[in-house]
This record gives structure tokens, sequence and C-alpha cells, in this order.
């Protein structure tokens, strides 16, 4: 079947089902909640929503657990409501992308369940070890939620298992052929209902290095360089393309921790069938601007880090392969948080819009990201739920465990949505699952969409601009000021290549008559403080005229010398004429 990449116009809402909209009344977030929501979705100008984890699972690690790939679980409304809730979505235009977590099950999965006692075909679904006679673990890697190693002794089996996450989800055995039946199998059953595609979880994890040898012992992540992008990960990847992805006109985005622009390339090239497994991949260092590859070893936040992997991945990927765009999503804190400022809320929140919306790719909005959402500051550890957060730094005090929850937990992306500035937040009637940030009376969607000042109001016109703009979707990209630790400003541009890469576009009709002419200047502050912005060389402020601007006093025009003054965190897109 022909890709028409699709994907490649549209911009993506993720939902954190549990937290994003309670419809029925038992404090959980749920697709009823998501069903009362979609005219809500559909007024950010978003294409389509990528769910995490619906499935049943026992909730160890909120739905990244499951014991059934070929249901929805009772508390989203089962079956039933997901049903309601793609034919919902598609009237409205609005595609639906699931999450494929198959490096791992629940340990309550059914085929685990047999797999520990050696009924067939089950036995070798998962990664076994023997005791070793010295009594020494199979190999020496890290779990990353335990904080401690990735083998669980197994009563019931006399045997070792493997669990790169949390002690409930055991890594499955991607190298029997039978488990690889099974992903088909799951492909196919979701894509046969009528789901546009997967967002893969840790999906560079599922080929781990033969013989499973000892790793340098990376603190927290030994191993992580034996079975990240292992031997055998494009013959996979290529086999769930062959066999059932490739007959439907469908996406698929891969979560690829440590990965560079030219390690991506040979997943997601276009120039080359053999290296395009996948369509797209989430990195990571655009999450690393102030941490060290994880939240847990925080850095002071870095704009130069920021703007060097934004422009890295911008730069390699033009022509060769396509982007997704991102900054914020369930597995980190709040960005405002991160690397804005929540005493300039509003204006940082427009202006890390501003940064990634007007670069090529698909960007994708996290729940309450477009509330401009904070993070969340609980009095106490015992507060948060999180299992990758509550095993971090065990062992030290209270108080040095609360102050790095506080700027690295995930939970601060997993408060319930605030809707409104009544009781619950508007989430629920019912007391919710889990505890709503104080600061909703304040922040809320009701509040938000009144403003038309606000975070939520810039992501809508934005969000509207970029889909306007043949050069933010074909366009070549350009940095200036790089050494700037207060100014992010791009480029995007036609040039021969360019436009040459649009003709030959199989959507690029969608476009006609839409000028691309002149050139796009994306300016944004990081500072909290007024900052003087001089117009680049080569860009004539007689001809610029301003697309989108964070104030809304702001002056249409550069002044005549190129010298623009911006407020504290200020964003603005112009348009130089010709
Ligand atoms: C991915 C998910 C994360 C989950 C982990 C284990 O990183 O995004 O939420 O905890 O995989 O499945």
């Amino acid at each position: 079947m022909e890709q028409t990449q699709w994907y490649k116009d549209g911009v993506f809402y993720q939902i954190w089902p549990r937290s994003f909209k309670d419809g029925n009344g038992d404090g959980m977030g749920d697709l009823y909640g998501v069903i009362e929501k979609l005219d809500y979705i559909q007024s950010l100008h978003v294409d389509g929503i990528w769910f995490s984890p619906l499935y049943p699972s026992p909730g160890a690690d909120c739905g990244y657990d499951i014991s059934d790939y070929f249901d929805i679980a009772e508390e989203f409304g089962g079956m039933e409501a997901f049903r309601k809730l793609l034919e919902e979505a598609h009237r409205r235009g609005l595609r639906v992308i699931m999450d494929l977590v198959v490096n791992h099950t629940s340990d309550e999965h059914e085929w685990f369940q047999k797999s520990r006692q050696r009924i067939d075909p089950y036995t070798d679904y998962y990664i076994w070890r023997e005791k070793k006679p010295d009594g020494k673990l199979p190999n020496n890697w890290a779990s990353m939620f335990e904080g401690g190693t990735a083998w669980q002794w197994d009563e019931v089996r006399q045997e070792y298992y493997l669990h790169l996450f949390a002690i409930k989800q055991p890594d499955l055995n991607m190298d029997n052929p039978l488990v690889r039946e099974e992903v088909k199998k799951i492909l196919k059953f979701w894509l046969d209902l009528g789901v546009d595609g997967f967002r893969e979880d840790v999906i560079t994890f599922i080929s781990k290095a033969e013989g499973l040898p000892d790793d340098i012992p990376v603190p927290g992540a030994a191993g992580i360089l034996k079975y990240n992008h292992g031997p055998h990960i494009h013959e996979y990847l290529q086999e769930f393309r062959r066999d059932v992805l490739s007959h439907y006109d469908c996406m698929t985005l891969a979560e690829a921790p440590l990965v560079s622009p030219g390690k991506a390339l040979q997943y997601i090239s276009e120039k080359d069938p053999e290296k395009h497994d996948i369509d797209m991949m989430i990195q990571f260092q655009v999450m690393c601007a102030n941490c060290l590859f994880t939240d847990y070893v925080p850095m002071k936040f870095s704009l130069r880090r920021l703007k060097r992997a934004f422009s890295r991945w911008q730069k390699k990927l033009y022509g060769k392969a396509w982007n997704m765009l991102y900054l914020e999503n369930h597995d980190h804190p709040r960005v405002i948080s991160r690397y804005g400022s929540e005493k300039y809320r509003t204006e940082s929140g427009k202006s890390l819009a501003a940064s990634y919306l007007f670069q090529q790719g698909t960007p994708f909005v996290y729940q309450g990201q477009e509330l401009g959402m904070t993070n969340w500051y609980p009095k106490s550890t015992s507060m948060y739920e999180d299992v990758q957060t509550i095993n971090n730094h065990l062992n030290s005090p209270e108080k040095k465990r609360l102050k790095l929850y506080h700027r690295a937990s995930r939970d601060s992306a997993r408060t319930p949505v605030q809707w409104t500035s009544g009781k619950f937040a508007g989430f629920s009637e019912h007391e919710p699952w889990f505890y709503v940030n104080e600061n909703y009376t304040a922040v809320n969607a009701e509040a938000e969409d009144r403003d038309p000042d606000s975070v939520l109001n810039f992501y809508r016109e934005a969000i509207r601009l970029r889909k306007s703009l043949p050069l933010v979707r074909y366009g070549k990209y350009r940095e200036y000021y790089k050494h700037s630790q207060k100014l992010y400003v791009y480029e995007r541009y036609m040039d021969k290549e360019a436009k040459r890469i649009m003709q030959k576009s199989t959507d690029a009709g969608k476009y006609e008559g839409k000028d691309t002419s002149g050139r796009l200047l994306v300016v944004c502050s990081y500072s909290d403080l007024p900052e003087e912005f001089r117009v680049p060389k080569g860009f004539d402020p007689a001809k610029a005229e301003l697309l989108l601007g964070s104030e809304k006093e702001a002056a249409a025009q550069a002044a005549a010398d190129g010298t623009i003054l911006l407020k504290p965190y200020e964003a603005r897109v112009y348009l130089f004429h010709d």
C-alpha cells in the first residue's frame, strides 16, 4: 500500500489517559472524558492523538506494563468506548495512534505466567538465565527503575529473568520468532480496527547483544550499550514493516534513548528503504539541556545546549528523514519549570512554543503543555507515585530526595489536567486518583481560553500559522546568534533544493497557490530581562511583517535600524518579504 506520509503535515496531541479527563466520575481519566474533550482538542488545530497505553495493566508503571495487548482497560471504558472514540476522532479528521510496548510485558501477562512454568510455546518468550555456579548474577546490567540489578530471581522457574525497567516488567525475548509473530499480531489487530499508527516504546532496546555480556558500569544504566541499537534491531523492525506495517497507510514513531542524528538515519532514512524501518524517532537530546542523560542528574539549564540539539537535528535530517518535535511528554517534568520560568509562566510558555513549532517535522504537544502547566511541589516524598521516582535515591535524606524529586520526577507531568478553577480542577467530580497541582485556581483551561494573551491561545495561533506556511513544511533551517544564552533565533527559507523537494512531494498540492517567497525569522527570548535584538545581516527591517507575537502590543516592524527591544521571554515570528 502507498505510504502517503500524511503525518508530515500533522501536529499531534499526546494523552496520558489516567490524568486527562474523568468522564464517569470515578476519579480516573478515561475515554469518556476524552470524547467529551474532542472539541477542545480540535480547537488546538491538531491532526491526531497519541494515546499512552490504554490496555489492561496492573499499573506498576502506569500502563507501560501490559497484561493484555488485545483489549482496552475497563477503567478507561473498555473496547466499546475505544471504538466510539475512534469513530468520533476520525469523523473529525483526527488520527489516532497507539502506544506499542513490546520490549516488556507485565509479569501478570499470561505469557509470563506460562513462561515461568515452562509451558510451551511460552517457555522462551522471556530472557531467563540460570544461577551461576559462583552465585553471581548473570551480568552487571542495571534496572532503570529499581535502583539495582536488572535480574530478578523467580521462585517458580528457579531462574533469573531480565527486567530493564521495573521488576514487574519482564523483558520479552525478541530473538524468539514466536514473540515476533505475537508483535505482528498486535500491530495487525489495532491497524485492522482502524488506528493510524504506533508510538513504539523503547523499541531500540528489543535486540540484546548476543550472550548478554557485561557492560561498562554506566551509573544506573549499565547494559545500555549492549541492548540499545542491538545486533538484530534493524532486521526485526524491517520484519514488522514488511509483514504488517507496509500493508497500511500508517505512521510509526520510535522512542530512542541515546540516539544521534547519524544513528537515527539508519532507522528513518527516506533515501534508502533498507534504512527505513520506521518513520520518525523520539530523540532525547532536546530533553538534556538541564541534565545529563536523565532528569535525575540535574545541571543548570543551558540555552546553548538546547539550541545545539535543535539545530543538529534540523540540519542533519533535512531532505533525508523527518523530525519528530517535542518539548514535553509523560516522562519528564513540565518544560516551563525545566527550561522556562515559573515566574514568567505565560511568557516563557509561549517562547518555548515558538521555539519548536516552526521547525521542520511533526510537532507533538503533551496534555497540559498548551495550558502552561508547571511542576508540582508536594511536601513529602511519600506523595509520589511513579515507580521510577520512588526508587531513586532511596537512601538519601528526605530533604535531599524531595528537592531532587521536585526537580526530576515524571509525576509533575502526571497530575490531572486542570480544566477549571472549580473542585478537583474540573478533572473529576470524585477525588482524583492523584493529586491536583495547587496552582489550578490560576492555571486552568477555562482561564486560558478566556484570555486572548494566554499560552493556550498562543498555541492555537502558532499551530494554525505553521500549517498555513509551506516554508515551515519544506523550508531549510538556519540558526543565528548561536552563542547567545538569551536568544534563540532561527530562519526558515526556500532555496532550489527546498523547492525541488516541495515539487516532488505528493501532497504539496495542499499548499497550492500559497506563497513560498520570503524568509521566516523566529525570535525567542529566554531572558527574564528585556533584551535588545538586532535583525541579522541580510534581513531588511523595512520588509518585515510580524505574523505572530507573544506580546500583543509588539510593534509590527523592527525599528528602521533593525533593532527590536524584546520583553522578558518574548517571542516573535516574522516574515521578511523578498
Ligand atoms: C518508556 C515510556 C515510559 C515507561 C518506559 C518503560 O520510556 O515512555 O513511560 O516507563 O518506557 O515502559
